[in-house]
């Protein structure tokens, strides 16, 4: 399919992503999942796109996204197949019926993710906020998830201080910090409505024991969110397999990080 130029971009950018996701060891098997709004970008031929697949009843309504439209990575796809052949392993959705279901209007009917609830919960949650951003990522990074392990790490804002004080860029670059959504069931309504919830203090959220959902105004942004987060996690990890428990830079530091950057 011809898509425009603005469209084309997104499905670049989802697929060099995926295939991040799938090189930093985040993706097992189908792990994760990727959704991006694309409705600003719709032309006449999207619009005239009919239904491949659908209409499917959403388990709520989202009135606000009516007549959106997604990318969405497709159910028990691979990352490592949406990099190297991104529409044979995600379509293009349509929010219908005011909210109450979705369709396949492109390019295959490849069946979204799983995760679709809190994608569009999110999505949702977002473009009711109105600041522009249009990504979500969801995916599986090693040592942050085994952070979510340590029932200690789950108290508040715990982890965003001891992740902010390994390097300066975390606090520069992740300035919210990380918030911790308590395990849900994968795909449930209960994970998305936690995580809406952790969304309006932070950017990237952790899912207890399962793994990390990040929002950007696009792919990359969130992206780098959760890769620099991991970043910190990995040098607390390589402290505490040398044998000591890494000291983190002082509260004077990072309130000087703070003051500097204006964050
Ligand atoms: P999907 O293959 O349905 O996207 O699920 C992957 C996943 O990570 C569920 O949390
Ligand atoms: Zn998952």
């Amino acid at each position: 399919m011809k898509y425009n130029e603005n469209i084309a971009a997104c499905i670049a950018e989802v697929a060099e992503v995926a295939g991040y996701l799938w090189q930093k060891g985040w993706a097992e098997r189908n792990g994760g999942n990727i959704s991006y709004n694309i409705t600003p970008f719709v032309d006449d031929m999207l619009a005239g796109c009919g239904l491949l697949y659908g209409p499917v009843a959403l388990p709520r309504p989202f009135e606000n996204l009516s007549e959106n439209y997604f990318l969405v990575t497709g159910t028990g796809r691979r990352m490592r197949y949406v990099a190297s052949s991104p529409m044979d392993n995600m379509s293009i959705i349509r929010i219908l019926d005011g909210g109450r279901a979705y369709g396949i209007v492109a390019e295959k009917a490849i069946v979204p993710t799983s995760e679709l609830p809190s994608h569009l919960s999110v999505h949702s949650y977002l473009a009711g906020r109105g600041d522009g951003y249009m990504a979500v990522i969801h995916t599986h990074p090693i040592e942050l998830v085994a952070m979510t392990h340590h029932r200690e790490f789950l108290e508040k804002d715990v982890l965003s201080r001891l992740l902010w004080s390994m390097i300066p860029e975390t606090r520069a670059f992740c300035p919210k910090g990380v918030g911790i959504v308590p395990y849900r069931l994968p795909g449930s309504l209960a994970l998305a409505d936690a995580t809406i919830a952790c969304l309006d203090q932070y950017d990237v959220v952790l899912w207890e024991k399962h793994g990390a959902l990040a929002v950007g105004e696009n792919v990359v942004e969130a992206f780098d969110m959760i890769d620099t987060l991991s970043k910190s996690a990995q040098i607390y990890i390589s402290g505490c397999a040398m044998g000591f428990i890494p000291e983190g830079m002082s509260d004077a530091q990072m309130q000087e990080l703070k003051q500097a950057f204006n964050l």
